[in-house]
């Protein structure tokens, strides 16, 4: 147990200073809010699990509104309280350090739920099914999540997502999901794998590098796994990738 805080502990240090914590494209975003039906007048927005906040300033700028963005990790809230600050929008964010899957909030009190790299954590179904009762009427929730690009899927790319995560599944498969869990599919958007580089890997890879030589033991394994995680999506990119999903609460 301890051993896996320490390893978290490091994950989260390896990730600090990032502008994201996943993989993910401003311009993708936005073209993601250019798809979203009206929203009621002042609307009521969440970033779940917001990280450094790459999606909640996005958020902030575009509906000059109060954006709620909840991570369970301080580091990644200061991080994001930061960039609001050297933004200008730090009168519209507001951090809540808490677990995303037990929020104690009223019942239909979410207009917009955003959510990027994040739900996995609670198995997308898990989330889907726990956020759900959160959402207001005709509410709009964009999620992205890990998804099959292929059918035709080599037996090593099985067996990694076999271990990191085995409920992976394809865009018709996840489309059921949002279905049982009582959300319209509204469409459904492939991030493209450069944004993955762009965006996340590149500046990741700077911060292996500035970290590399004074890692501790615990340090140089997440270096070494998230550099494996890279070279394996440098070979597979055809075969997975993040979709977002953009679905109303029916
Ligand atoms: C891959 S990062 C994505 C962060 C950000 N959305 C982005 O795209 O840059 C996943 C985030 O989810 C947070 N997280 C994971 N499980 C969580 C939970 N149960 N409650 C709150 N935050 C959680 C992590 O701390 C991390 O910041």
């Amino acid at each position: 147990m301890e051993e896996q805080n320490e390893y978290i502990t490091a994950l989260i240090e390896l990730h600090r200073g990032l502008k994201r914590q996943g993989p993910g494209d401003p311009s993708f975003s936005k073209h993601m809010l250019s798809q979203l039906p009206e929203l009621p007048h002042n609307p009521r927005i969440v970033d779940l699990g917001c990280g450094a906040g790459a999606g909640a300033l996005i958020l902030a700028e575009r509906f000059d509104t109060t954006i709620t963005a909840v991570d369970f990790a301080r580091p990644f809230l200061a991080d994001l309280e930061g960039h609001a600050r050297a933004q200008g929008l730090d009168h519209l964010i507001k951090t809540v350090e808490t677990d995303m899957g037990n929020l104690d909030w009223p019942p239909a009190s979410i207009d917009l739920l955003w959510s990027e790299g994040a739900a996995y954590n609670l198995t997308f179904e898990g989330a889907l099914k726990i956020w759900r009762p959160l959402m207001a009427p005709n509410g709009i929730a964009v999620i992205s999540e890990i998804t099959w690009f292929t059918t035709d899927i080599p037996v090593p790319v099985l067996e990694f997502w076999q271990e990191a995560y085995p409920q992976i599944a394809s865009e018709s498969e996840n489309t059921a999901l949002t279905r049982d869990a009582g959300f319209d599919m509204l469409g459904v958007h492939r991030l493209p794998a450069q944004a993955w580089w762009t965006y996340y890997y590149e500046p990741l890879r700077e911060r292996m590098d500035a970290l590399r030589e004074s890692a501790d033991p615990i340090m140089q394994a997440v270096i070494e796994e998230t550099e494996a995680e890279m070279a394996f999506f440098d070979k597979y990119a055809d075969c997975y990738g993040y979709a977002f999903y953009l679905l109303q609460a029916v």
